[in-house]
């Protein structure tokens, strides 16, 4: 299974019966090319012993709190960013409920909590207990998170029940996981993205430009690429380092930013502007400083060329995808861009007041002619996966 070659598991083992199973899991993901560390809760000790995980994962077993300050130099921080996935499993009905209410009371929460990466659970215990109100709200709110749920399944259980919420065996949570690594929407395609400001110059000096980061168009990239596609990123000036997969142009005016998407669109199947392009640059930039006057200046502006809406109006134009960030009445303005400027789907988010641009977090609805997919606040890597998500199966279904 390529998927899982060199792919960094933490598996993280929760208190149930089912942990014996994981012991199993461990060993199977090993033989797949997976490199796995194991972290436990202290329930899950009870249940089966870390020195059993330590010799099938060849790591050391986590458990205590300061166990990952100790030995090995992986402080918690440095295990979460370690993960290519973090697999929980087995997930006990307490585990998922603290997830869900994002507590970091043991070691294995705090490092889900501090982890932007991909998380997968796989529930086990009793029928009642899945099938409790409780449990279920707690897993629609995980899924929403873009937390991935690996069954559970049905059977006969350790209790003497028959139902659903046996853990899944680890045969088929090896498939699960691999499938972590390969969701594979948008393999084949090729994919052009903008992102970042752009910079009108005033002058030699000066310029005019906006607050956008570049984190959303960079995760996009990041989540286009996991997801098999083949991206160009034509950036504005930011201070990110891209995608290692990525090919990266670097434009700054937004002049330069058409010129640049023209010449390469032809190529691609999907676009995604995710630049903040100015509308309007200076109509007369000095190639020298402007010096100093005793007196008020006007600025005349002029405005520029609308790149996303150039690029719908082409005769063989890609899946094409927007953004709208509004400070009011988002639907209303969001549906008016979409119209106006011939997009396939529209991003819309709420700007100001510390939201949208310069933050680590956001919330969006996507929005297309006939539906619309809210997707709640979260990290801009986490809500760039379900974006992704998304906008590969609307291009699937339209191609
Ligand atoms: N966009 C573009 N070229 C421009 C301006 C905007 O490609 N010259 C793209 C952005 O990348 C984004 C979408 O258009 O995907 C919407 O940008 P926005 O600034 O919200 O829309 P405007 O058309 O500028 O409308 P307004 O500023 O009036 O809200």
């Amino acid at each position: 299974m390529i998927e899982l070659v060199n792919k960094r598991v933490l598996l993280g083992v929760s208190g149930s019966i089912a942990a014996y199973k994981s012991a199993e899991l461990v060993r199977l993901l090993r033989k797949q090319g997976a490199e796995v560390r194991v972290v436990m809760t202290a329930t899950a000790t009870e249940f089966i012993q870390p020195l059993t995980f330590q010799a099938l994962s060849g790591n050391i077993v986590y458990s205590a709190w300061d166990d990952a300050d100790r030995g090995d130099g992986m402080g918690h921080i440095e295990l979460a960013r370690w993960a290519d996935a973090i697999v929980i499993a087995p997930a006990s009905a307490d585990l998922l409920a603290r997830l869900r209410q994002g507590m970091a009371n043991d070691l294995l929460t705090t490092l889900c909590l501090a982890s932007n990466g991909t998380i997968a659970v796989a529930p086990a215990m009793n029928r009642l207990m899945w099938d409790n109100a409780a449990t279920k709200e707690n897993m629609e709110v995980l899924r929403q998170r873009g937390i991935h749920i690996l069954g559970p399944g049905t059977g006969g259980q350790a209790c003497g029940e028959t139902g659903l919420g046996r853990m899944l065996e680890p045969e088929q949570l090896v498939q699960g996981i691999s499938g972590l690594f390969t969701s594979g929407i948008l393999s084949g395609t090729k994919l052009l993205l903008t992102a970042g400001p752009t910079r009108e110059p005033i002058d030699a000096m000066r310029f005019l430009s906006n607050r956008s980061s570049g984190k959303m168009g960079y995760a996009l990239a990041q989540a286009a690429i996991e997801a098999g596609a083949d991206v160009t990123l034509i950036s504005g000036p930011v201070a990110l380092t891209p995608p290692e997969r990525a090919k990266r142009l670097d434009v700054n005016s937004a002049n330069e930013m058409y010129e640049a998407v023209m010449s390469e669109i032809s190529a691609n199947d999907v676009f995604i502007s995710a630049a903040a392009v100015a509308d309007y640059r200076p109509a007369n930039p000095s190639k020298e400083k402007v010096k100093r006057k005793d007196d008020n200046v006007d600025l005349a502006l002029t405005q520029n060329r609308d790149i996303v809406a150039s690029v719908a109006a082409l005769a063989n134009k890609p899946f094409t995808v927007g953004f709208a960030a509004e400070t009011s009445d988002i639907e209303k303005h969001a549906m008016s861009k979409l119209k106006r400027k011939g997009l396939d789907l529209i991003a819309a988010n709420q700007v100001g007041d510390g939201q949208g641009a310069e933050v680590d977090d956001n919330a969006m609805t996507l929005y297309w002619a006939d539906g619309c997919q809210h997707l709640e606040k979260t990290t801009k890597s986490k809500l760039a996966r379900q974006m992704v998500a998304i906008i590969g199966e609307h291009y699937r279904a339209a191609t």
